[in-house]
């Protein structure tokens, strides 16, 4: 067991830190510091400007709090400037509510300006293909942001069941529950307010919010797309206007079964996402909020956990995401650190029109995104004609 990773399992460093620009993220916001967190803690970005608030007074003090060298009130205008600069920005993270993210990332790959954007993808299936069109059409890289498959123990998950460890696929759970939508909203708490709006969200809330994180988990670490699926959505905490709760039948290509359960309204569950893939040789299970161990059973065999470290049975895609020795906890931030490295290597290989080795990154692409999207669509159809199966299949 070695306490330090080879050079062969680590990614190749990148020549200068990408300049990066944020829409959304600033003062009052859930998930944008996060992103910068990710960024710098991969070491191979620096932010330089953003338009970090719809509210121009927070976008200004915001900007002066991140230190940036740019700070706009207007996205727009910070497409346009940022694309006119010969040291404008290389790529834009899009940190702001759903509903907001198609005109965005519109606006700055019309302006030749590679996008990160935020889960899910977009509130509309047609929105969404249409980024996926646009970024076929513009060459330009589209990330989005799960960032639960960028931990090492989840590119282990799939390297095994890819190599066949478990035998051929039987079923697959996977459950994302939480406990903050059991009381009456926390006024504090701002995005809980366009969570539960339909105006706003579009036709599903936890569906959304964190049943996108479940759907791209079980097809990230299985390989297989989900082709149709049946949907419950209930209201199991406080009342609200949309579901907290979403208990999901669904089926797999070659006809595996599965469930996804989705809940906002759990009592003791903070981020409780978690998968288990069974196969007719073994099976495996992972859970997020105890992210450096995966178990692996073979049937009739000890028990086998994988834990995240160098060597001893971990595979190359994982290692490659580890820094750490064995038993000093990695989480959630390196996750996104280790998003951020993989889109910092594919944003400078496409600007130095270098191809990327074959299997080297696994970022989720826009067409994970749009997935995402189209299985929300489904579950809502399926929920509104009474729970009937419906297709969830996005033909790209
Ligand atoms: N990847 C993850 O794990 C994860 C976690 C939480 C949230 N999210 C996603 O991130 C997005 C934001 O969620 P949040 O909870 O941080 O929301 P939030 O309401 O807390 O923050 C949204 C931010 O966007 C800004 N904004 C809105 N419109 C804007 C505009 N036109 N120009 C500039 N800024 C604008 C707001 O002022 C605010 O700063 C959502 O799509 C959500 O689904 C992802």
């Amino acid at each position: 067991m070695s306490l330090v990773a080879s050079d062969e399992t680590r990614f190749p460093p990148i020549t200068r830190r990408l300049r990066l620009g944020f829409v959304g993220g600033g003062r009052g916001a859930l998930i944008g510091q996060v992103h910068a967190m990710g960024a710098r803690l991969s070491n191979r970005w620096q932010a330089v400007a953003g338009a970090l608030s719809s509210d121009p007074e927070i976008a200004l003090a915001s900007g002066r709090d991140w230190l940036l060298e740019r700070v706009y009130t207007d996205y727009d205008e910070m497409a346009q400037r940022e694309a006119a600069l010969a040291d404008g920005i290389e790529a834009v993270v899009i940190s702001t509510p759903n509903w907001t993210h198609k005109n965005i990332a519109e606006a700055f790959l019309k302006k030749g300006i590679d996008v990160i954007c935020d889960k899910p993808l977009t509130t509309m299936v047609e929105d969404a293909l249409e980024l996926v069109r646009l970024q076929r059409d513009t060459g330009l890289i589209v990330g989005v942001t799960y960032p639960y498959t960028s931990h090492a123990m989840v590119r282990q998950a799939r390297e095994l069941v890819l190599a066949g460890e478990l035998g051929r696929v039987r079923q697959i759970h996977v459950e994302y529950m939480q406990d903050w939508a059991t009381e009456p909203d926390d006024p504090n708490f701002k995005g809980a307010r366009w969570r539960r709006d339909p105006q706003r969200m579009g036709r599903a809330s936890a569906t959304n919010d964190i049943g996108t994180h479940a759907f791209h988990l079980a097809h990230f670490v299985t390989g297989l797309e989900m082709v149709e699926c049946r949907a419950e959505f209930h209201v199991c905490g406080a009342p609200k206007a949309m579901e907290d709760t979403a208990f999901v039948q669904t089926r797999y290509e070659g006809g595996v079964p599965g469930t996804l359960w989705v809940t906002q309204a759990a009592p003791g569950n903070y981020c409780g996402l978690r998968i288990r893939v069974y196969g007719d040789k073994a099976g495996l299970e992972w859970d997020q909020e105890k992210p450096e161990f995966l178990r692996f059973n073979r049937l009739n065999q000890p028990e086998t956990v994988f834990v995240r470290g160098h060597g001893a049975g971990m595979v190359t895609q994982a290692e490659r995401l580890i820094t750490l020795p064995r038993g000093h906890p990695e989480a959630l931030s390196d996750a996104w650190a280790n998003l951020y490295t993989e889109f910092a290597i594919a944003i400078e290989a496409r600007r130095n029109g270098k191809s990327v080795p074959a299997g080297l990154l696994n970022y989720p692409s826009v067409a994970d995104g749009a997935r995402g999207v189209k299985f929300v669509d489904a579950c809502a159809d399926s929920h509104e004609a009474g729970s009937v199966w419906r297709d969830c299949k996005l033909v790209i």
